[in-house]
């Protein structure tokens, strides 16, 4: 199959989903690892760099690089959301002048939250089409929201 070489923005990279993503897809692909924090995308990126070289040596493709989330979106091809549910609206609101046409946003996002040691599904802003329509991402090629607990699974087949 044939590969195309991506720059991939991940928003909140340094987290868990962040992290994992970035090592797996850094084979084929340039990854920006997005943070608020500067220094903390660089420190991540790095140790993440060397788990990937590490892992996959001589056939290592990519790159990985710390920068803040909207460095992360301005120049990426794809941009993935793997913020906590709570920090999507707000950050997405404060990049979406970053956000650029032809770029494929991806997200991560399950917005659940914990109670009584069960899990619930609570909407971002109540529906789908608001969340969507605040966001005024309907211009964007494909917004994809994936719940399913074997996400990275489907994302790695997605960009692999
Ligand atoms: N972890 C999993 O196994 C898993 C599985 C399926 C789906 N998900 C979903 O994927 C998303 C990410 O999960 P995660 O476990 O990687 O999340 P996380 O580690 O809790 O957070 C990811 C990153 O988001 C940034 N962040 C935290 N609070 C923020 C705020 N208020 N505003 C802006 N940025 C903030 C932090 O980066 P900086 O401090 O560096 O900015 C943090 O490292 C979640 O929505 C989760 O529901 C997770």
């Amino acid at each position: 199959m044939k590969v195309i070489f991506l720059r991939i923005g991940i928003l909140g990279g340094t987290g868990n989903m962040g992290r994992g993503l970035t090592v797996r897809w850094a084979l084929k692909h340039d990854i920006l690892l997005g943070s608020r924090s500067i220094e903390r995308a660089r420190g991540i990126a790095g140790e993440q760099e060397k788990i990937a070289r590490g892992f996959y040596q001589a056939e290592i493709r990519g790159s990985i690089v710390g920068v803040v989330n909207s460095e992360a979106v301005e120049k990426s091809d794809v941009v993935v959301v793997t913020l906590p549910p709570e920090a999507v609206v707000p950050m997405m609101t404060e990049l979406r002048a970053h956000l650029h046409p032809k770029q494929i946003i991806l997200s991560t996002v399950v917005s659940m939250q914990k109670k009584k040691g069960l899990f619930a599904y609570a909407p971002l802003l109540g529906s789908e089409k608001e969340f969507q329509t605040n966001l005024q991402l309907r211009y964007f090629r494909i917004l994809l929201h994936l719940y399913q607990l074997c996400l990275p699974f489907r994302l790695c087949l997605l960009l692999t």
